[in-house]
């Protein structure tokens, strides 16, 4: 096994990390960390956890360490703020630490991969850019924003017709701002239209996570995003409604068939917590829904309806991605074995473990 530290362990990301590693087919978690709060004490005295799994006994006895602590581990997942990872990150990859981060700090620098390997495992390979340019003997991979993961999946199959206009309007859960999250008298009975940071954030990230590696570098997409960001009084599962002009507008059926034959990336087939399929395709009339699709394929799948004409732009949809899971610990886990399983770990003596056959 292999072992990982868990940065931000506490929080609600953190969580999740500690949940999906149990029973991890690679992973082990050997060391936790958190803010000056909860160091020194046990994990299970310093998380209040709010999952409805039991906490791991194996990770509820380990000792919080502070951010500086010289970890033992090969490799690190991060949950910090995005300050807080800002210089961390790069360091503990400088040391030689395979980095996979869920925080903003880094995701858009020209040579870290932005990784959804079922869409552009082959982004990875800036990992070779990043140790040429960084030295780094460790590296350093991001996950997106997680409203960036449901408007991805469900473009990704499509940009054969030529994706060229995009218009997002997202209903994400409360989870998604940590705990203790928004007020509660803010978000009972209310919608937020407002979250800091994020409409940003969803319209760029897709342009480099869509586009194409060439030599050293990602070619974004050439398309244009508009998003506009709510928070809504779900607990886990973010919905975003999404209208597409394209350059070659498909027939609906064309695009129901892209879908539903969607493959993931060859590099990213047979990695352990890739859900089979990837993108689930729901007729239903009034699917998907957070309640009864957010843990599709573990929470790893993308779930995609509703698909209908547009009267402004070409065709319109809705998709769903559980926010936590696939949109943060479950992806960061993903892009972690992507890491291993293309022999990165190596040079620190990890084995390139074998992906399952699919
Ligand atoms: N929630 C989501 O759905 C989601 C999705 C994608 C990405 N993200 C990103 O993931 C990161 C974590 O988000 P979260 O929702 O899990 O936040 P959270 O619930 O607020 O948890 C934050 C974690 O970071 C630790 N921390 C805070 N300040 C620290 C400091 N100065 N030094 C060391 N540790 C510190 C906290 O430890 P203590 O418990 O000791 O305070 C806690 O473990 C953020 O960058 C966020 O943007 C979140």
């Amino acid at each position: 096994m292999i072992e990982v530290a868990v940065l931000g362990a506490t929080g609600t990301v953190g969580q999740r990390f500690i949940q999906l590693l149990e029973n991890h087919a690679w992973f082990r978690v050997a060391e936790v960390a958190a803010s000056e709060r909860s160091v020194g004490r046990t994990y299970a005295e310093a998380c209040r956890w709010l999952l409805p799994t039991p906490m791991p006994a194996s990770v509820a006895s380990l000792t919080v360490q502070p951010l500086d602590a010289d970890f033992r581990s090969p490799v690190i997942l991060s949950a910090l703020p995005s300050e807080v990872a800002q210089s961390l990150e790069p360091a503990l990859a400088q040391r030689g630490h395979l980095v996979s981060s869920n925080t903003s700090a880094h995701r858009m620098a020209s040579d870290v991969p932005l990784l959804l390997p079922e869409l552009n495992a082959d982004h990875v390979r800036l990992v070779e850019v990043q140790r040429r340019q960084r030295g780094y003997s460790g590296a350093l991979v991001t996950m997106s924003n997680c409203t960036t993961v449901p408007v991805a999946v469900a473009l990704a199959p499509l940009l054969p017709f030529g994706v060229r206009q995009v218009q997002v309007v997202s209903l994400q859960a409360i989870s998604g701002s940590g705990y203790p999250g928004v007020p509660s008298l803010d978000i009972f009975d209310n919608i937020l239209p407002y979250i800091g940071g994020e409409e940003e954030k969803v319209e760029r990230e897709p342009l480099k996570i869509l586009g194409t590696l060439s030599d050293d570098q990602i070619v974004p997409l050439p398309a244009t995003f508009s998003a506009s960001c709510n928070r809504v009084p779900v607990l886990d599962g973010h919905t975003v409604v999404v209208s597409v002009k394209f350059e070659s507008p498909p027939p609906l059926e064309a695009i129901r068939e892209a879908w539903q034959a969607f493959e993931p990336h060859a590099l990213a087939r047979g990695l352990p917590s890739l859900p089979d399929p990837v993108l689930i395709y729901t007729d239903g009339l009034d699917r998907p829904q957070p309640r009864l699709d957010r843990d599709n394929g573990r929470g790893m799948a993308t779930t995609v309806g509703r698909l209908r004409p547009c009267n402004v732009l070409d065709v319109k949809f809705v998709a769903l991605s559980h926010n936590t899971v696939r949109g943060a610990a479950g992806g960061a886990i993903l892009n972690a074995e992507l890491l291993i399983a293309q022999g990165y770990g190596e040079a620190l003596g990890l084995p390139s473990l074998q992906q399952s056959a699919t």
